[in-house]
């Protein structure tokens, strides 16, 4: 008999299994040597939980809020690009799965499912749509005006991606887009939609990407996109205080804490160690959200000691997708709300508002002592 996936660390290992090889290593590769990948997981084994005891405990709720919509936890769903190479109905499967479990689906502009479809299938889930700046601002332009049509709640620009970081395990296997997926968003540009899928001649991913992408974005395009839409903009991919600084004067109503899952610069902080810096900066001013290599209610738990709002998680979505399709999605994110309420519990919180800040201490502190 199989053995039961309890935890994302099972449905990773059952995933790995099952994906062929160059689509898990699409989905698991960082940049460069994948120091940062492998830091972002170790740096929240440098937090020390301090639980507080003999509280009430009786009466629990891990319920609250992101940009004024009520959630059931402080757990969303980051974007990750072509959902459908896990499960056949990728994207709108997760949107689903977001739907009824009652928290925020992020959704990739470089999706295998169009805005359309995700809104018809999760019609009453909460939705956010990632955007790029591409060289032609119109193509970004018309996503906006769909993702607003389509009833989604908030626009995330990743800031942190002018062009394509490197991963050397996508080269060795000339990873590309299975040739019966297309980038759903990009229907009514064909050659856009199809050369996703042409390895032959080298043209692979990272060309196609870096052809579509700006690299002279610049907080420029931050005040045009403002313009363009009523909806809030988050900023995705932010490491530092001074350009959340930025951000926050641009009018974000977000700043979110990334290092695009260690894809972009190798070398850069794990993200629950910039947190700290960031939500001092901002102090209150706009709400941060983070993520990078959560994969336990532990570790959520002590990003919101930390001062995040809301913590994103993306792979571990897409091995949830690939075990179990939306169920498994599904089952990811129950799995890491108990994690955290169990947390929460043995800590003495009854409530998300409860986790403050002294509830978390870097290792160094005890051998101090
Ligand atoms: C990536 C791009 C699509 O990280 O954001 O693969």
């Amino acid at each position: 008999m199989a053995r039961p996936l309890v935890c994302v660390s099972d449905y990773a290992e059952e995933a790995r299994r099952l994906l062929p090889l160059s689509v898990l290593t699409y989905y698991q590769s960082g940049a460069l040597d994948e120091v940062t990948l492998k830091e972002n997981k170790e740096a929240m084994n440098r937090w020390y939980i301090r639980p507080r005891l003999l509280r009430d405990l009786s009466q629990r709720s891990t319920s609250t809020t992101i940009l004024g919509h009520t959630v059931s936890a402080p757990i969303g769903v980051a974007p990750t690009a072509m959902q459908r190479m896990a499960s056949t109905d990728g994207e709108c499967a997760n949107a689903r799965a977001t739907e009824r479990f009652g928290t925020v689906f992020t959704m990739s502009s470089l999706s295998t499912s169009s805005i359309e479809e995700v809104a018809q299938h999760a019609p009453s889930s909460l939705r956010f749509f990632q955007v790029r700046i591409y060289k032609d601002r119109e193509v970004t332009a018309k996503q906006v005006r769909r993702a607003e049509a389509a009833g989604f709640s908030a626009v995330v620009l990743t800031v942190d991606a002018p062009i394509a970081g490197i991963r050397r395990e996508n080269k060795r296997t000339k990873f590309t887009l299975p040739s019966h997926l297309k980038t759903a968003n990009f229907v009514t540009n064909n050659d856009m939609s199809s050369r996703m899928n042409t390895s032959a001649g080298g043209f692979d991913v990272y060309e196609y990407m870096n052809s579509l992408f700006d690299p002279t974005i610049n907080w420029g395009d931050v005040a045009w996109l403002k313009r363009l839409t009523k909806l809030p903009i988050v900023l995705k991919g932010i490491l530092t205080a001074e350009d959340a600084l930025l951000g926050l004067e641009a009018g974000a109503a977000a700043i979110w804490v990334s290092n695009h899952g260690a894809r972009q610069v190798d070398g850069v902080p794990p993200t629950i160690e910039a947190l700290p810096e960031i939500v001092k900066a901002v102090d209150g001013r706009c709400e941060v959200y983070v993520d990078g290599g959560f994969s336990s209610g532990t570790h959520i738990f002590k990003a919101l000691a930390l001062g995040a709002q809301m913590v994103f998680l993306g792979r571990p979505l897409l091995w949830g997708l690939t075990c179990e399709g939306e169920e498994g999605a599904y089952n990811i994110l129950n799995i890491l709300q108990q994690e955290l309420d169990s947390t929460m519990a043995l800590s003495g919180c009854a409530t998300v508002k409860d986790i403050t800040r002294d509830m978390v201490l870097r290792k160094e502190y005890y051998s101090r002592l």
